[in-house]
């Protein structure tokens, strides 16, 4: 059987869930098409809003690109459709990611083993300090269960490896500190004043770590963070997503693995904030790996726990990121 083409306020529905996908300062480097039957969308990154000193092979980029597809597949299994994926469908357009096709009823409700869909509106960057209690083994599992599920390895790190990506993700904090021309790129994304369609806000910027423990980002780079220092948890619970690959098709796989994961601890009442910076010199994402586990790519070094929310941050339009030109609706 085949499903009706999606009407006007589905293909907007599914372009909205898919915006609120978390991306590297909030660049939101995303845009969709529909498909001429209007059975599919196409789905786009957009290099205009590329982080290219931070970033400079597009590689967190496509990780975010991951993100947002992974929650136009949520909505449209809302919508009672199978979204049948295809990552990099066509060599000769290398910024068309992937296409989902939704022409076919979900022959399951629940293929997550939950509905997601309303974690993605609850799902925010918590980068407030975590109260000193562990996520239950069977919620690990649960997420261990679920990036593996995308082709991603999380890796709930011991002791031992959280103090070693901690002083990994110091010395990057610290290099990209000195770094002047990436501090001046990060203050790009900075809203601090004016409200933004994207960017990160002064809301959203969390304490530093009173012991130093818990290199949070400092976006704001030499300067003062817009909050005092707070004491965090006394050793965080951090995770690493490896993937075995290092190409832009291991990329998405990895940003679908992160937003699973995110909205499935989200789901479970556990906050997430992610701790990027050792992952963006090529020297200490190199340490990330975990000698004992064999080789693989740490994508995403993520810190999870229990604590406040985190406020939404804004998105763009649906309008700026659904590009209707020259499709005529099919639907009705
Ligand atoms: C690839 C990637 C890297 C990120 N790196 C960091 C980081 O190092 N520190 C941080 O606090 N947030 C980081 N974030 C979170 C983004 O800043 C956040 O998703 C964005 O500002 C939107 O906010 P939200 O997650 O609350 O929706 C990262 C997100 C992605 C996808």
């Amino acid at each position: 059987m085949t499903e009706q083409p999606l009407a006007p306020e589905q293909l907007r529905f599914l372009v909205a869930a898919a915006g609120a996908a978390p991306s590297l300062h909030n660049s939101q480097p995303w845009r969709f098409r529909p498909m001429p039957d209007s059975l599919g969308m196409y789905v786009y990154a957009d290099l205009d809003r590329a982080v290219p000193i931070t970033d400079p092979d597009g590689r967190a980029l496509h990780v975010s690109v991951g993100a947002a597809l992974f929650n136009l597949r949520v909505a449209g299994l809302r919508l009672g459709r199978d979204p049948e994926v295809r990552l990099l469908p066509d060599g000769a357009e290398p910024h068309l990611v992937a296409t989902v096709r939704l022409a076919r009823p979900s022959p399951t409700p629940l293929p997550f083993g939950r509905d997601l869909f309303k974690a993605i509106g609850q799902r925010h960057s918590s980068r407030q300090p975590f109260v000193n209690r562990d996520v239950p083994e069977v919620v690990s599992g649960e997420l261990i269960a679920a990036a593996l599920d995308e082709g991603a390895v999380l890796s709930l790190l011991e002791e031992a490896g959280v103090r070693r990506v901690l002083a990994l993700t110091h010395d990057a904090e610290r290099r990209t500190g000195t770094d002047l021309a990436r501090v001046a790129e990060t203050r790009t994304w900075l809203r601090l004043e004016k409200p933004a369609a994207d960017g990160i806000p002064a809301a959203a910027l969390g304490p530093q770590d009173h012991d130093a423990h818990v290199p949070m980002r400092s976006f704001t780079g030499r300067t003062p963070s817009t909050t005092a220092s707070q004491r965090f948890e006394a050793l965080p619970q951090l995770a690493t997503l490896t993937t075995h690959g290092d190409r832009t098709s291991d990329w998405l796989r990895a940003g679908q693995a992160m937003e699973r994961v995110w909205l499935l601890a989200t789901a479970h009442g556990v906050r997430i904030s992610v701790l990027h910076q050792a992952v963006e010199w090529p020297d200490t994402r190199w340490g990330l790996r975990d000698p004992d586990e064999g080789p693989g790519h740490v994508q995403l070094v993520l810190r999870l726990g229990y604590g406040p929310p985190g406020p939404a941050t804004p998105r763009r339009p649906v309008d700026e990121i659904l590009d209707l030109t020259g499709h005529t609706s099919t639907a009705g």
